[in-house]
């Protein structure tokens, strides 16, 4: 895949101001809208569910890539693709049954995902990755925005792009945490797909500016 893809996570925007937000991503160079769903057990954060999700899709115009930091992530599967969800990623860590889980999520019409913590091996993907749409490489502890991006991940892309070439594999390689005008350029060339970013662009002065001059620093 040659266009990259941009994926500001909502969890950094202004929750007063959500619809404000979402339009600025919907009217920014931005692909994706990145929302985060923390449970409080799986993480040590609750973010936040169903109604806030329900009032988001009501408004963002491009895809919603939902990233579950959630034990048991299939009681809500259907519940997410009905609220209208288009890429579903679990935790590598929360599915003991991880390929059943992937089929049900594409059952429902879905891209599948699987994130994977920093001290996860890629290798444990090995028998997986076919059936695999996104890799998310947590590039942070998940849990919080606005942490610092863990320099280990350039190695972890390195191997996983190794693997997905030689199974024949079609996933994507999202990074999830601390991603900023300094890494983004070095990881799209490692290998990256996609990029999410949260507190770099709703923390700036100027999002929208923000979102494309990223675009262009990984063109
Ligand atoms: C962390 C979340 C990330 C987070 C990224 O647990 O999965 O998506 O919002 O935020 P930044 O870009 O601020 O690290
Ligand atoms: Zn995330």
């Amino acid at each position: 895949m040659s266009k990259k893809i941009i994926a500001p996570s909502l969890l950094a925007s202004d929750f007063a101001n959500l619809q404000r937000d979402i339009e600025m991503v919907n009217q920014s160079e931005a692909d994706w809208f990145h929302l985060d769903i923390m449970d409080g057990v799986f993480v040590p954060n609750i973010s936040f569910g169903m109604p806030v999700v329900k009032a988001i899709a009501k408004h963002a115009k491009k895809t919603l890539d939902m990233h579950l930091m959630i034990i048991d992530p299939n009681r809500y599967i259907k519940t997410f693709a009905d609220l209208g969800v288009h890429n579903l990623t679990v935790h590598y860590e929360a599915c003991p049954h991880l390929h059943r889980t992937l089929q049900a999520i594409k059952a429902e019409g879905m891209k599948a995902g699987v994130a994977m913590n920093p001290h996860t091996s890629i290798h444990l993907l090995e028998d997986i990755i076919q059936e695999v749409d996104i890799v998310n490489l947590m590039s942070v502890n998940p849990g919080f925005g606005g942490q610092s991006f863990i320099e280990h991940t350039y190695k972890k892309v390195t191997d996983l792009k190794n693997l997905i070439q030689q199974k024949n594999s079609n996933a994507l390689i999202e990074i999830d945490g601390g991603v900023n005008a300094t890494n983004a350029k070095k990881l799209v060339d490692t290998g990256v797909d996609i990029l999410v970013a949260g507190n770099f662009v709703f923390s700036s002065k100027n999002p929208i500016q923000t979102i494309k001059d990223l675009k262009e620093e990984i063109a």
